[in-house]
């Protein structure tokens, strides 16, 4: 295995994975939504309300048979939309956490999945690039619907103009084809003038192999990238939102 150095970019207190770069001359922030700007711990306090015990567990297994669906399905080439998945994956926890299931138990950690909390960096990451006049979007996995409901009800309008969902693309990121969707939407033409910042490493791996520029937010100060994505590690490494705005100033 290969080794590699992380260097620290003293001023911005920005940690570069790789090596020194200058600001980069972008001309978009294009952030993924859950795990990144949502915080899926909110999912399991808001699932332990009312499974008691069973919150943080409903919460993981949902996360996990989520992705799992979504790329399993990109692979076989058999899309079905975020919504059905999420819904897929919480009969599933059901299951697995011995709740009984019903339409309105579903229907109860769906709407929970709808109203995630913004990390507590969310609101004055947006503001800050903002004011620097930055472009800013989101690229998901979830439907058109769910993401837009998200937005409203966490109250982020500095993020409703651009909310791209893979859904035109019919496959999941970390395929090519979704990161591709959220390029010809956001009609850049040069792949590198987008930075795009994710806190799933699979995520980050993914759209730095399609070819946009990446910022990995590590908020739980993973020591290493996963070394089983070495060679797409990310261009920038973030410990908050907040330092993304520091990079341009
Ligand atoms: C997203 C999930 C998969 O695309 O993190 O928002």
């Amino acid at each position: 295995m290969q080794n590699f150095s992380i260097m620290q970019k003293k001023s911005a207190q920005i940690t570069e994975v790789g090596k020194q770069m200058d600001s980069p001359k972008v001309e978009a922030i294009v952030f993924d939504a859950y795990g990144t700007l949502f915080d899926l711990e909110s999912f399991a306090r808001d699932a332990e309300k009312v499974h008691r015990g069973k919150g943080k567990e409903i919460a993981r297994i949902v996360r996990q048979k989520q992705l799992e669906f979504a790329m399993t399905r990109t692979i076989l080439g058999k899309y079905a939309d975020f919504e059905t998945l999420t819904r897929n994956a919480i009969e599933f926890a059901l299951k697995e956490t011995g709740i009984k299931r019903t339409d309105p138990v579903v229907e109860n950690l769906f709407s929970k999945f709808q109203s995630l909390k913004p990390f507590k960096d969310v609101v004055g990451a947006l503001n800050d690039l903002d004011e620097l006049d930055l472009r800013v979007a989101v690229l998901s996995n979830g439907t058109q619907s769910m993401l837009d409901k998200l937005i409203e009800h966490a109250g982020l309008s500095l993020l409703s103009e651009e909310v791209i969902s893979v859904e035109g693309a019919k496959a999941y990121k970390p395929s090519h084809k979704a990161y591709q969707q959220g390029q010809s939407e956001l009609e850049i033409f040069e792949k590198e003038k987008v930075l795009y910042v994710s806190g799933n490493t699979w995520d980050v791996a993914g759209a730095k192999s399609f070819g946009f520029l990446a910022g990995w937010i590590n908020r739980t100060k993973q020591p290493l990238f996963d070394e089983g994505f070495y060679e797409f590690r990310p261009n920038y490494e973030f410990s908050s939102l907040g330092e993304i705005a520091k990079l341009f100033e």
